[in-house]
């Protein structure tokens, strides 16, 4: 099943800790300001979860939830019951989706656990491309790599952001997920964006790959304050650093328009 070819699709990838709940978060918000008639849709796909409380959001069932309760019928034996669950998934999933004005949003939750569910994750994966293509811009926070973003939310992304500190780890699990993108082929546009930045007198040095940069971040201590009290990216000012730097990113990229 395909999305609506129109879908614009961003995935942020990278390894822990670098700012991709924090882009994504800016990534929307920049978004629904930009086009307060279309429709987008956050996905939360990393199990350290955090990008509802970014976007000041509340959803309480997940992916994982529907997907749950499926195995745990089918592990009773109660076959009936589970195949009935998994016709009703699709509801279950628009069920899952908190709306907030033009934005939506979804948590896949927790990866499967010891045993592979493939047919059910499979299908949860087919839905979740569907409820996709009636978005206009899809926004995925995603797990370190592109591969989990493959396997568990949906196959194809049009644009790959690349999130990376100033770390020589971070900056080397960007190279390693931007060669595995190339080789699934899935994406359209890719670019980096260097976050938290102790120095920006480093950011000369810092070699991301062939990929183009797209932004520098400095360290913002406003956007660690405003995690800290549990505040959404909304209460960021447009003029600070991650705010500004997320916009360049999107500029950059055509997503949005410069000004
Ligand atoms: N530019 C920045 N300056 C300072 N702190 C930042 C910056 N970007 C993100 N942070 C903080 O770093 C921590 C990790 O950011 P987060 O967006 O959760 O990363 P990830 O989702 O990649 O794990 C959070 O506490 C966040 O507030
Ligand atoms: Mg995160």
């Amino acid at each position: 099943m395909m999305e609506k070819s129109n879908t614009i699709i961003l995935a942020f990838v990278g390894k822990g800790g670098v700012g991709k709940t924090s882009l994504s978060a800016a990534a929307v918000r920049l978004l629904s300001k930009a086009y307060p008639d279309k429709r987008i849709l956050a996905i939360d796909a990393d199990p350290a979860v955090g990008l509802a409380t970014a976007l000041g959001t509340d959803a309480s069932l997940t992916v994982d939830d529907i997907r749950k309760a499926f195995v745990a019928q089918a592990k009773k034996g109660n076959t009936g019951a589970a195949v009935e669950l998994l016709g009703e998934a699709k509801y279950r999933m628009f069920d899952a989706v908190a709306e907030n004005g033009n934005v939506s949003f979804l948590a896949i939750g927790r990866p499967e656990g010891a045993g592979c569910y493939c047919k059910v994750n499979a299908y949860l994966k087919e839905i979740i491309s569907m409820l996709a293509g009636n978005y206009d811009y899809v926004v995925i926070d995603g797990e370190a790599g592109i591969e989990h973003v493959n396997r568990r939310v949906m196959e194809k992304v049009t644009h790959l952001l690349l999130i990376s500190d100033a770390s020589r780890k971070g900056l080397q699990v960007i190279k390693t997920i931007h060669a595995v993108a190339k080789e699934m082929v899935m994406f359209e546009k890719a670019g980096v964006i260097i976050n938290r930045i102790p120095d920006m007198s480093l950011a000369e040095n810092l070699d991301a790959g062939a990929t183009e940069i797209l932004s520098l971040i400095p360290d913002d201590s406003g956007v660690a304050m405003n995690d800290a009290t549990g505040e959404s990216i909304y209460s960021l000012p447009e003029s600070s650093p991650l705010m500004q730097g997320a916009k360049e990113a999107l500029v950059k990229l055509g997503v949005i328009q410069g000004n």
